[in-house]
């Protein structure tokens, strides 16, 4: 039987035995979980910790900048910045395949996550925000032990390569219990409250080839979809709801012009653990109004639909 505040003393002086005077690295993926483990270990070890922000270009609206202000400005923790957005584009231009994309994405960010670390001069351990059902769903957590439906990324291999030790203080936790641990830290609400958000980020709620354009165009659906949400009270009731730009163009009309713009499809899910999910039943007017504001509001969209397939035999991303 402890509490959060009980929970945090122990970590900080396990953190502290484990480390000694050590340097350590922590790559932050915007993400609840790496910032959580992040503003713990500066706790624990202060300036001892850096942070690293690989900042793919595939965030979703005001998100890479809320990273950035939240660890520099309010917690004042030294934090590296990496643009890395035209490398991203660059490198997914000509990529259409899923798998292809996901790994492109994965082996890129390792990438630019080494120079930055050599960059700073290396150091000896690699922070992780790992979660308890990641330990246990070691091999991936949509397939099963024998079958990889996703390649998800993370920094795997990495730790062996640059010969760091590895520093996971949530090792222990459900994702409920992180967010309790992050408000017990002082993370602000919205941040801690966020619906997960994959690694490889818009690439893959943009099916076939990525370009700057369509992430510009998705941001904005995705920001509006997500304020009427909020709006409605209705975020906290589902586990990630998000916009997808589908490649297929379809024929409108606005006034009295014709279009030719790119189908959104709306996606929203409640689950306990993104393993399995169920549709989120919005009332029909609701997703009416959404979709009268995404196609008046964003150039490049002149129809949505919404997805109510559940996982299985779904997944909760289109890739
Ligand atoms: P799927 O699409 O497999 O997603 O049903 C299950 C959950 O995992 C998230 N997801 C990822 N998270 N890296 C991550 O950190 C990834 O590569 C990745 N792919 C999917 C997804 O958003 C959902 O919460």
């Amino acid at each position: 039987d402890w509490t959060m505040a009980e929970y945090r003393q122990t970590k900080i002086a396990e953190i502290r035995a484990q480390v000694g005077q050590g340097r350590v690295i922590c790559g932050l993926s915007g993400g609840v979980d790496s910032a959580v483990a992040a503003v713990l270990i500066h706790e624990a070890i202060g300036d001892q910790l850096t942070c690293v922000f690989v900042d793919h270009g595939l965030m979703r609206q005001g998100e890479a900048d809320q990273v950035v202000s939240l660890f520099r400005g309010h917690y004042n923790i030294p934090l590296v910045h990496v643009n890395a957005e035209t490398l991203f584009l660059s490198g997914l231009a000509g990529l259409d395949d899923p798998e292809a994309k996901r790994k492109f994405i994965g082996k890129t960010f390792i990438d630019v996550f080494e120079d930055e670390a050599k960059k700073i001069g290396g150091a000896d351990f690699l922070a992780q925000g790992t979660l308890y059902p990641d330990v246990i769903e070691s091999v991936s957590f949509t397939g099963g032990p024998s079958v990889t439906i996703k390649s998800h990324h993370n920094v795997g291999g990495l730790p062996e390569r640059m010969n760091m030790k590895l520093v996971e203080p949530l090792r222990e936790l459900f994702k409920d219990e992180v967010r309790a641990l992050g408000r017990e830290l002082g993370l602000p609400d919205v941040f801690v409250g966020r619906h997960p958000f994959p690694g490889p980020g818009l690439a893959i709620r943009i099916p076939g080839a990525v370009s700057k354009d369509k992430c510009d165009i998705l941001r904005k659906a995705d920001a509006i979809y997500l304020e009427e949400i909020r709006n409605a009270g209705l975020y906290d009731a589902i586990w990630q709801a998000f916009a997808v730009l589908l490649p297929v163009r379809t024929v409108g009309v606005m006034g009295d012009h014709r279009t030719y713009e790119h189908v959104c499809a709306l996606r929203a899910v409640t689950s306990v653990d993104g393993m399995t999910a169920d549709i989120y039943p919005f009332d029909a007017a609701f997703l009416a109004r959404v979709a009268t504001r995404i196609v008046n509001e964003v150039q490049g969209i002149n129809r949505v639909v919404y997805d109510f397939t559940s996982k299985p035999p779904g997944t909760i991303e289109w890739e």
